[in-house]
């Protein structure tokens, strides 16, 4: 369900323009802009670059400049001041490993549509008082995998989950085919070596191999 890139994002509209978000980490500028051309081209334009490196903002504001087919998200957004550099950067959505009311606030006030992570019920309840209906599990697989998921889908009937943390290849097809999963987060798709080494080609593949799985009916 691709969308237009253009304008504002709904975290919906994030989840669904492929099967994958993939979590990136980049220690190295040089490689930002390569990795998101070889993402775009194996079909995946959503990118989570996550703010763990000292590289991750200059990585976020090459991608946004060069690779128009892609859309630059911050990942590992932990506060209101995480909110605005990404913001600045050139982030059109951001994604939280937790969630709180001032990092709420930072991304609504930046214009950053935000995934906020929920691991518990009760987080659940909180991001949902604050009007968020579209959540990343994390993490997924160490919180309960997709057996948690079927236990929310009865209290949480309308909450759609982006399970990350232990998602692969493997297990991603079982994610995804649950109600309510829109889509699923991974490191997979941008292997470290594969970076080190310049392996563009690489990439390419596991983005297109991840943009074409396809749910159960
Ligand atoms: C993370 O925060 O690192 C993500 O959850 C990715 O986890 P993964 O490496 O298990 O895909």
């Amino acid at each position: 369900m691709a969308v237009n890139l253009s304008g504002n994002l709904t975290a919906l509209q994030v989840m669904q323009d492929a099967p994958v978000i993939p979590v990136i980490v980049l220690h190295d500028v040089a490689h930002a802009v390569p990795m998101a051309r070889a993402l775009v081209a194996g079909g995946i334009r959503m990118l989570e670059v996550t703010l763990r490196t000292p590289q991750a903002l200059a990585c976020m504001e090459a991608i946004a400049k060069e690779v128009p087919g892609a859309v630059v998200g911050a990942g590992t957004v932990r506060s209101a001041v995480d909110a605005a550099a990404a913001a600045k950067a050139g982030a059109r959505f951001a994604v939280s490993p937790g969630y709180t009311k001032t990092v709420g606030q930072a991304c609504r006030d930046h214009g950053l549509s935000l995934l906020p992570g929920v691991a518990t019920g009760s987080e659940i309840m909180m991001a949902l008082e604050d009007g968020y209906t579209e959540l990343k599990f994390f993490p997924a697989m160490q919180a309960g995998g997709p057996a948690m998921l079927k236990a929310w889908s009865g209290p949480f009937f309308d909450v759609k989950f982006c399970p990350t943390g232990g998602v692969t290849p493997g297990n991603a097809l079982e994610f995804l085919s649950l109600p309510n999963v829109a889509c699923v987060g991974g490191s997979w798709l941008v292997p470290a070596d594969a970076l080190a080494q310049g392996d563009w080609a690489c990439i390419e593949r596991l983005a297109r191999e991840a943009s074409q799985i396809q749910r159960k009916p």
